[in-house]
């Protein structure tokens, strides 16, 4: 595995041009393939949620977003690192960021439907699986967390 050093996290408000680049990622990767789109309601939702990407060479290579589930759980959702930065730690790095900010603004778990297939990703990182497989935007996924410190 190479590292990927130029690949840096950064903030991507919504309405902002990281932002917007990060949901073309999050269509292309997580919804066409399945046939389905980012939907309205889904981009209503993004308001309560916290943005984060990866950028290299000027462009957005990867993405993920948190979700406030309860005062002290986050649910993470919608990571997706784009096919030619794969295997560089590009999620990794993503998942360690969204992780730290949850823990300095005082969330305690981390939770996230993790599609069947990438939960080695996140068992990798500390995560648990919970309960049986169970179907989400049409594939099989299956609940992983975390204690946050
Ligand atoms: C899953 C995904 C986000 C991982 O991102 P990535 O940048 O390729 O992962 P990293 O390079 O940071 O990998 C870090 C470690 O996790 C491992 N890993 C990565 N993907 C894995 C997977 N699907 N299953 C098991 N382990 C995996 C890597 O081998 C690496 O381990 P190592 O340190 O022992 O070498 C990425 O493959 C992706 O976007 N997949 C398509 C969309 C998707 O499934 N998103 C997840 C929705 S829940």
């Amino acid at each position: 595995m190479s590292e990927e050093p130029s690949a840096l996290i950064f903030e991507a408000p919504l309405g902002s041009n990281l932002y917007d680049q990060a949901v073309h990622l999050r269509e292309a990767i997580l919804r066409e393939p399945l046939g389905l789109t980012v939907t309205a309601e889904e981009r209503l939702d993004d308001a309560v949620r916290q943005h984060f990407c990866a950028v290299s060479d000027a462009a957005v290579v990867g993405t993920v977003s948190v979700w406030p589930f309860d005062e002290v759980t986050l649910h993470l959702q919608q990571m997706a690192v784009a096919e030619e930065k794969r295997r560089t730690r590009v999620g990794a790095k993503l998942l360690a960021h969204a992780e730290d900010w949850g823990t300095q603004a005082g969330y305690r778990l981390m939770i996230v439907d993790a599609r069947v297939g990438a939960e080695g990703f996140y068992l990798k990182y500390g995560y648990s699986q919970e309960g049986e497989p169970f179907e989400k935007h049409t594939i099989a996924h299956v609940r992983v967390t975390k204690r946050l410190r």
